[in-house]
């Protein structure tokens, strides 16, 4: 499999940075619940740091992943694709991209304006930057709810799009962000998956 997307797939590097910032960002929701529900413990805080940790690398991610986009552009929609699909995909794909970049960033904001710590796994501490403040505080955590909420409904949409293209339409929507499908299928770029 290639390093680089080509002209009609994914390609490695994309795929990876897909897949492990998907699983990143999910198991953050899932981290705070812990954080959320568990009574005051050494536990909870554990469970603060890893969601602000894991948080704190999707952010870096982030970056990588528009970085080598810039470098090696994702590939054009399949033209089998009624024209306002492709409309639809591609602004579903920015607002992913702002929610990616929203979350940690306003989860970082509210911590430290918060008064809180926010480290990388406890290696890198994150810079003070205005100090303890109830105003910038409460804003930062409403953005963190508010999109939070937004972006699990966008990744159910997105999902189900991604799950309808391959088991409905039968087409390589799906395939070629998976791992390995083109050489197992056959698949011929443009075309629909022949399964
Ligand atoms: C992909 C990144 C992230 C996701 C998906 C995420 C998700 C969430 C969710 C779903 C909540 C609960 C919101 C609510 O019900 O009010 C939450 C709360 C919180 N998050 Fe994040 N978060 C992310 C990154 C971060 C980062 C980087 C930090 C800090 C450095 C952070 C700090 C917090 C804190 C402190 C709370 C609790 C706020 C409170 O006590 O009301 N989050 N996060
Ligand atoms: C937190 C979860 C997820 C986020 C934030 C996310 C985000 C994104 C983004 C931003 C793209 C566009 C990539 C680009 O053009 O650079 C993309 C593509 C894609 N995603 Fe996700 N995704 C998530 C989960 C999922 C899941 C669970 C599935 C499948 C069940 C999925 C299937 C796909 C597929 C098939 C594509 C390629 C679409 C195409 O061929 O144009 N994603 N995703």
């Amino acid at each position: 499999m290639a390093l680089r997307n080509s002209r009609t797939t994914f390609g490695a590097v994309a795929k990876f940075l897909h897949w492990i910032m998907a699983a990143l960002i999910l198991s953050n929701y899932v981290f705070e619940q812990f954080m959320h529900r568990l009574a005051i413990s050494p536990l909870k805080w554990l469970f603060y740091d890893l969601h602000k940790s894991v948080g704190l690398t999707v952010l870096l991610l982030w970056a990588l992943r528009l970085a080598w986009r810039s470098f090696s552009p994702a590939p054009a929609s399949p033209s089998t694709l009624p024209a306002v699909q492709r409309t639809i995909a591609r602004a579903s794909h920015v607002l992913l991209y702002v929610c990616m970049l929203v979350m940690p960033v306003s989860g970082f904001i509210g911590s430290k304006a918060g008064g809180f710590a926010a480290s990388w796994f406890g290696i890198v501490e994150m810079p003070d930057l205005f100090g303890k403040n109830d105003a910038i505080n409460f804003w930062a955590e409403a953005v963190h709810t508010f999109t939070a909420y937004g972006l699990l409904a966008l990744v159910c949409v997105h999902a189900s799009a991604a799950l309808h293209h391959h088991f409905v339409r039968r087409d390589a929507v799906m395939a070629r962000m998976l791992p390995g499908t083109i050489s197992r299928n056959g698949w011929v770029p443009d075309e629909p998956v022949r399964r």
